[in-house]
Order: structure tokens, then sequence, then C-alpha cells
């Protein structure tokens, strides 16, 4: 049996306060009852920076910023603890040099009625934070590509429906054309019907696009030759009242891509920025090497290239930043827009293994990025 007096305890007790006091997982302060620290140990250099005699003497409030401590969150977490005797909670505090850091306390009362000691137990919780925040972030791309692929499939069988009815159409208009009746209104009238069996067809290929049925033909390139070999026609789409610009950032690794789709990606995404400009403002074309969330689900980061479009006009309104991409989706007036611009963007993106990502242009308008996995050399 062990009794208080056993020395064995003693020496174990012993032990324990000595590990205790040496513990750098958590932070160990000890807080009169105004809230001055008069103990603490050596957890307290490992998360807030300071030694452990910089730390006696001086105020809880030093942990805090000084916004929350302002606002008393240091005196109301201690008067609860007081209160209640144990409290627990999430709370941003503040390292020697300034830093935040999302906190877990908890907080017990320990003395006595005339001599009130609080002893509080701080862990950095900022890394389990992050690593939560990417998993749900994680989850919320891997969810809209689901819901975007779900709509592929459907999409994708319906292209081709098109497609073999847009074929028949068009072969007949062909044996038609080939009889030369002579009749200068009949050939006019099929030559609309041709036109519009054409355009029917560019339809039914970024429909195609989108469900990622296409053939792509990816070649390791590198953006910058991709982006200087089709300048010219980029400039074109946008116009003369339509100021360029093209930053890609110096020696960025190659990617993986169809040629042909991505620059059909970018005409899409610059007549997207002119229409949304009316013509007049300013785009530009960037490039940056970065690392993403691998879009599967797992939390994974790798290296990507991103080629961002960005422009001045208007912006892409958050209440619809979910809907761009699904094909069909368009805000403009019947006959303006067929809603398959961007759904190519992503459908092509997505089949290269990448993804594309909306956000906000240094010039105030939308930037529309395709992200591609850096294509390394295979030796
Ligand atoms: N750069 C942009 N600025 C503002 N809105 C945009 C931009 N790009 C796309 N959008 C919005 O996304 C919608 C879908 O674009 P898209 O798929 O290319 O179809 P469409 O151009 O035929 O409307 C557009 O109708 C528009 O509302
Ligand atoms: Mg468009």
């Amino acid at each position: 049996m062990i009794t208080m007096a056993d020395p064995q305890l003693a020496v174990t007790e012993g032990a324990l306060a000595q590990g205790v006091m040496q513990l750098r997982s958590c932070a160990i302060l000890g807080l009169d009852g105004d809230g001055q620290i008069n103990a603490c140990n050596a957890g307290v250099e490992a998360i807030f920076g300071y030694s452990r005699d910089e730390l006696c003497g001086k105020g809880f409030a030093c942990l805090f910023s000084a916004a929350d401590a302002g606002r008393g969150a240091d005196r109301q977490v201690l008067e609860r603890a007081l209160e209640q005797n144990f409290e627990e909670m999430g709370l941003p505090m503040v390292r020697k040099d300034g830093t935040r850091f999302r906190a877990t306390l908890m907080l017990e009362q320990v003395g006595t009625a005339q001599q009130p000691q609080v002893l509080v137990v701080v862990r950095d919780i900022s890394e389990y934070f992050q690593t939560q925040k990417r998993v749900r972030e994680a989850q919320e791309i891997a969810l809209r590509a689901q819901r975007l692929d779900a709509v592929g499939k459907l999409t994708l069988g319906l292209s081709h429906d098109f497609n073999n009815l847009l074929s028949v159409i068009g072969n007949s208009l062909d044996m038609l054309a080939a009889r030369r009746t002579g009749d200068e209104s009949a050939r006019r009238i099929m030559d609309i019907a041709h036109r519009a069996v054409e355009r029917g067809t560019q339809l039914t290929r970024q429909m195609l696009a989108f469900g990622r049925g296409q053939t792509l033909v990816p070649q390791r390139s590198h953006v910058h030759d991709l982006v200087y070999g089709s300048l010219e026609l980029y400039r074109r789409v946008c116009g003369q009242t339509i100021q360029l610009g093209v930053e890609l950032e110096k020696d960025l690794p190659p990617i993986s891509v169809d040629v042909g789709q991505l620059e059909a990606a970018l005409l899409n995404l610059l007549s997207n920025s002119r229409d949304a400009m009316h013509g007049v403002g300013k785009v530009v074309l960037e490039a940056r090497k970065q690392t993403m969330l691998v879009p599967n689900g797992h939390g994974e980061e790798a290296p990507f290239v991103c080629i961002t479009v960005g422009d001045s006009g208007p912006g892409i309104q958050a209440e619809i930043q979910d809907s761009v991409f699904e094909p069909f989706f368009t805000t403009k007036g019947v006959g303006d827009g067929s809603g398959l611009g961007l759904s190519q963007v992503y459908g092509f993106a997505a089949q290269s293994g990448g993804t594309a990502i909306i956000g906000t242009s240094a010039l105030g308008g939308a930037a529309i990025s395709l992200c591609f996995p850096v294509a390394y050399a295979t030796a």
C-alpha cells in the first residue's frame, strides 16, 4: 500500500513535477487573481518565445494581441476561471515576435478564496487548425469536381447524340448541293443551313471538351513558347481598345498540354474579359509556378504552373462563381453567349490533370487561372 509518506511516491511526484516544468509541448502558467504571471514552465519558451524569467511578473494580457487585450479577452478568461473553477476554450494568442496563433486554453482555479491562483495550460493548435482547413478545402474542391463530373457525363452523352444528328444534316446538305440545280435562292438557303451545321458542330465540340471526351494530344511545352506563339491571335481577340499585357515568371518549368486546346481555352478567357469590359479596358496574361492542392481530395500538394487571365472588368459575383464552369451557364443575352466557354476551360484543365480557379485580378476584375501539373523530365 502506498501512503502519502511513502518515500518512493515522493520521488515519483518530484520527477513528475520536474517533467511538467520541462514540458515543451504545452505552456503552463500560474496566475494570481489579478492576472499576473508568477510561475511558468519551459513550454512558454517553445510556444511564446519568452524565457521563463522574462515572463514571470508580466501580466497575462501580454500573451494577447493589443486589440484582443483592449477588448478585455485576458480578463474575461481569467474571471470565468475564477468563477467556475474551470474553463476551457480556443482563442488566438500572440507570441513575443507579434505573430498570432490559434491556441487552446485550459484554466483551473487551484488557490484559495483568500489567495486565488489559476493554472493555465496553453497548446498551440495552429498546425492542426491549418491541416483541418486544408482537408476541408480539399474536400470542397473534390465535391465541386464530382458535381461537374456528373454534369460532364450528361453533356458528353448529349454531345455525341447531337454530333450524329448534325452529321446526318451536314451529309444531306452536301448531297443536295451536289445536285447543282442552278437555283440561286436554294443555294443561299443551303449555305445558311451549312453555316448553322458548322456552328452546331463547334458547340458540340465544346460540350465534348467539358465532358472530357476529347482526344487530347498533350505535348511537353514551355508556357513562354505557347503564349508568344499565339500572341498575335490573342491581341486580335482583344481588339484595339483593350490593352493586353503579358507577365510570365522567369524559368517556368514545362507542362504537358494539348497546344490547340490551350489556345482555345485562352481565347475563351480573353473573349470573356473583352465581353465583361464591353471592349474597353486592360487584360493581363500571367503565368507563375505555384504549390497547390492536387485536385484529388486527399490534401496532397504538388507544383503547378498557373496561367491566369485577369481583367479590369466588374469581376464575377460570388453568388454565381459556383455556376460559371457549368455548361450553358451564361449571363449574356440569347444569341450572345453559349455558356460553353468556361466549361471548355474547366473540362480541358481537368482532363489535363489540373484545374481551373476563379480569383480576383490585381486590375480589379475577374482572374481565371488554368493550372497544370509541372511536367518533370522523365529520365
Ligand atoms: N472575365 C469575366 N468577367 C466577368 N464575368 C465573367 C468573366 N468570364 C466569365 N464571366 C461570367 O461567366 C459566364 C459564363 O462564361 P462562359 O462559360 O464563357 O459563357 P458565355 O461567355 O457564353 O456567357 C458569363 O456569362 C459571365 O457571366
Ligand atoms: Mg464565353
